[in-house]
């Protein structure tokens, strides 16, 4: 059984989709232990406690330079095995992502390598790819290295844009039909090592 964080930021539909995953089933070759979480608001942390998980908070901006030693040291003593960047809005250094080679998992709200990369996060994604006009679009869960978005991709699922779309009704169709599918399919495949 691996052992699993989730670092998330906000509202943690995704941690959501993980937690319900291995309560079904979904998830059985990892168990999520700990919830990291840069943002001491985020109702994502709720989600952790109200299903038992330990959270721990790491604010980047009263860290500082201290931030990735804090999520190392977490990491560490609590003997992690596998890394969910689950809504995580913050980019991890080299030095981070080459510690946890191939052991770093994210989740992206677009196909990639369309509308990803540096300044491409939550609803900013899809106004862009409505902006753009594209007709399909969707989710990406890949490993992660050191170029933000670029790490191997583990699995994707596309989602049709319909006419009449807007950044947050394409956000909430891409969670539903894609994230919350892909997401905790990747976890178990990385944890059963396939
Ligand atoms: C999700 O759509 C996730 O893919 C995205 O933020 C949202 C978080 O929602 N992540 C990124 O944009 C990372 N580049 P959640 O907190 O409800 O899971």
């Amino acid at each position: 059984m691996k052992n699993i964080a989730v670092l998330v930021s906000g509202g943690g539909t995704n941690l959501q989709a993980l937690i319900d995953a291995q309560n079904s089933g979904i998830i059985n070759s990892g168990k999520i232990n700990l919830v990291i979480s840069n943002n001491p608001n985020a109702y994502a942390l709720e989600r952790a406690e109200n299903a038992g998980i330990k959270t721990i908070v790491c604010n980047k901006k009263e860290l500082g330079n201290e931030f990735e030693a804090r999520l190392i040291e977490a990491l560490e003593e609590n003997k992690i095995d596998f890394i969910v960047l689950a809504g995580f809005m913050c980019i991890l250094s080299k030095d981070f992502t080459s510690r946890f080679e191939k052991r770093i998992i994210n989740v992206h709200p677009s196909l990639i390598p369309s509308f990803c990369g540096e300044g491409f996060y939550g609803l900013r994604v899809h106004q862009a790819v409505l902006d753009y006009g594209v007709k399909v679009t969707g989710a990406t869960v890949h490993f992660v290295n050191e170029i933000p978005d670029g790490g191997e991709i583990i699995m994707q699922k596309a989602v049709e844009i319909k006419p009449d779309d807007t950044p947050e009704s394409l956000q909430k169709r891409v969670m539903q039909e894609a994230e919350w599918k892909i997401l905790p399919q990747s976890v178990e495949k990385v944890c059963k090592g396939e």
